[in-house]
């Protein structure tokens, strides 16, 4: 008779995409909690146009929650996944917190459904860049191997929390008004937990997340380390530039690829057409290639620009976009709990 699920962080930028993607699932649905901080207890959300009241996170809200998917920060996660899961809730966590755990599933169902069979309790979902690059190079490894990736991102604002959208929003609203770039007001972009803060509107930052060892940032290494889990292959060599760009909702990708063996270029457009939650938009002639404000509200990873490299035999450059907040977050998870329903494995 359905399942009791939990939106742990429901008032966030992906707490309230998880909604709306909860009001469209085929999950059976018996009741749906919606927990924030306490700030937010008592507030009324929408779900299938009757009001919910949102309820402070504590322990015991999981008592009778099945699946509860967590967007409120590693920090929350970190302490409260496993009391959920203690209770028996299977927890589909957002955050970076578990996803390079041995004993964690990190889950893009299109590509790795079967990991979900050793689940311990928590699912990782991961990063928002990096599901799209693997909706879109799974299906190449498969047919031809890929040697190497090299990939430039140009993220969205709303991947750094609704606050960053506000930010920006208001540094672009000062600078229309005539304000000079040095007197807009930045605290959160490029990273909340790091020192200085710079402004992102009618600017492009380098870093999203703080830095990390040789000089990449931590956005950047999750795309390295969570890739090589998720494709199964320690062997591949990639690496990431992650960049911020003044773009409210969509993720796109510069993304180059070498393959193992040869493929032409009409087989490669045809793997990806073929390829499940990809939508191929390629058409030069007519000048039709992805873009993020079109991937908005869209559940599919969108490819274009399919091209071979000038040089390298079997290298080839892609363009790729998704809304982040739905494939790259809120649609993932909830694919991955239906996915667990279908598995039946939705059980501690
Ligand atoms: P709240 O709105 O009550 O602060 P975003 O990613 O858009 O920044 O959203 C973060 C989400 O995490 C919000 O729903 C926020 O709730 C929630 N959150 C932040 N801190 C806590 C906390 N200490 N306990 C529970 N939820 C939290």
């Amino acid at each position: 008779d359905g399942y009791n699920v939990a939106v742990v962080g429901a008032t966030g930028a992906v707490g309230t995409k998880l909604i709306e993607m909860l009001e469209q699932t085929n999950l059976p649905l018996k009741n749906v909690k919606l927990l924030a901080s306490k700030r937010s207890a008592g507030r009324k959300l929408l779900f299938k146009g009757e009001g919910l009241f949102v309820e402070e996170l504590v322990p015991e809200a999981f008592d009778d929650v099945d699946i509860a998917i967590f967007s409120a920060g590693g920090s929350i996660s970190q302490k409260f996944a496993p009391e959920a899961v203690k209770r028996g809730t299977v927890v589909v966590d957002n955050t970076s917190q578990y996803r390079m755990d041995k004993d964690t599933p990190l889950v893009v169902p299109e590509v790795n459904k079967q990991a979900l069979k050793d689940h311990q309790g928590i699912i990782a979902n991961p990063n928002c860049s990096t599901i799209q690059m693997m909706v879109t190079l799974a299906p190449i490894k498969q047919s031809v191997g890929i040697d190497r990736v090299i990939v430039s991102t140009y993220q969205a604002v709303s991947g750094a929390g609704a606050q960053a959208v506000e930010e920006i929003k208001q540094q672009s609203q000062e600078t229309l008004d005539g304000e000079l770039p040095e007197n807009l007001s930045a605290e959160i972009l490029p990273a909340a937990s790091d020192k200085k803060h710079y402004p992102l509107a009618f600017n492009a930052l380098a870093q999203i997340d703080e830095f990390a060892e040789n000089d990449y940032t931590k956005e950047e290494w999750k795309m390295v380390n969570e890739t090589k889990k998720i494709l199964e292959d320690k062997q591949m060599k990639i690496s990431a530039t992650c960049v911020r760009v003044p773009v409210i909702t969509g993720h796109s990708e510069s993304i180059y690829i070498e393959t193992e063996d040869k493929i032409s270029l009409t087989d490669l457009r045809a793997t990806l057409e073929n390829a499940p939650g990809v939508t191929v938009e390629d058409d030069t002639s007519q000048q039709i290639y992805p873009q993020a404000i079109n991937s908005v509200g869209k559940k599919d990873t969108f490819v274009g620009r399919i091209r071979q490299d000038l040089d390298i035999d079997n290298g080839f450059h892609l363009w790729v976009v998704s809304d982040n907040l739905l494939k790259g977050a809120a649609w993932n998870s909830v694919q991955i709990a239906e996915t667990l329903h279908e598995m039946n494995l939705v059980h501690v």
